[in-house]
């Protein structure tokens, strides 16, 4: 999600009273998340050279429309589609559309489904045919990124102290953390309260309290940093051209550490799954 896009400025944008959700929010959030998860592991299923990325766009609204959801970026301040799906040195808000995937392919498809008013929030890395080495790592970091950051998460850490670990430990591996999106807030709105940002200093930002619900979200560059927008408004790319990848969970603060709500049921968490071993 997006700190410039959408006009809301950094700087206000943590101001206000952040939300916490009790139990009955947890469950919504599990439902929503559970779906999201489910819908991301069958899109695996799919994904292969000669398929088109709108292809897998259908696939997530038809999902959505057999289980009575909603997919939440349909029409979401104008973006057109059931899923963002951002190939290669796309960095996030890819629109799905007739790009074929060929070999050698890395995407990723991030679907947010409301459920009863909870929004479930996941994306994950997907790869067409056999990608290079560097591809392949980048994958690895970016995972391990986010994972460090959610593993940092408990009542009393901070935001800053989730950007430091996803920071501290992409860039060990040589790679770059995005600046101009970051994670959000989430449960009965889309994009809430607070920004997390993928980089930071620990001790700083706002103070973790169970109850909380938001997503971590980090996108990673081969490359240097820099993004620049498409003429779309959405596409936002590497400036560099160099490969980005991204992978996202949505959690919860509980009273003795973190609940994710988006892990995979069959236990796909990153590639290669199953059907291309
Ligand atoms: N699911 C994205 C996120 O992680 C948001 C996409 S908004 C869209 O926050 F409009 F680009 F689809
Ligand atoms: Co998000
Ligand atoms: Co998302």
């Amino acid at each position: 999600m997006n700190v410039s896009n959408y006009g809301t400025p950094l700087r206000l944008a943590n101001e206000g009273k952040i939300t916490l959700y009790g139990p009955e929010g947890f469950e919504g959030m599990r439902r929503a998340g559970h779906l999201a998860a489910e819908a991301l592991d069958l899109v695996a299923e799919h994904i292969r050279p000669g398929v088109t990325t709108e292809f897998i766009d259908q696939f997530v609204f038809s999902f959505a429309m057999q289980h009575g959801v909603v997919p939440a970026t349909l029409n979401y301040r104008g973006y057109p589609k059931s899923c963002c799906i951002s190939l290669n040195h796309v960095v996030c808000h890819g629109i799905p559309g007739s790009r074929t995937l060929i070999d050698g392919d890395i995407l990723n498809v991030d679907v947010t489904f409301i459920v009863d008013g909870w929004h479930g929030d996941s994306s994950r890395m997907y790869t067409a045919g056999h990608i290079s080495r560097k591809a392949e790592r980048l994958i690895e970091v970016t995972y391990e990124a986010m994972m460090r950051g959610i593993d940092i998460i408990k009542p009393g850490a901070t935001v800053g102290d989730i950007g430091y670990a996803i920071q501290k430990y992409a860039e060990s591996e040589r790679c770059s953390v995005v600046r101009d999106f970051c994670g959000h807030g989430v449960g009965l709105v889309f994009h809430d309260k607070p920004n997390i940002l993928h980089y930071g200093t620990p001790g700083e930002g706002p103070v973790l309290e169970a109850g909380m619900i938001f997503t971590v979200e980090p996108m990673i560059n081969l490359g240097k940093a820099h993004v620049k927008m498409l003429s779309d408004g959405w596409t936002a790319v590497t400036r560099d051209r160099s490969l980005s990848a991204q992978f996202e969970h949505t959690v919860g603060v509980t009273p003795t550490g973190v609940e994710v709500f988006t892990l995979s049921p069959r236990g796909w968490h990153k590639p290669p799954y199953p059907p291309q071993l």
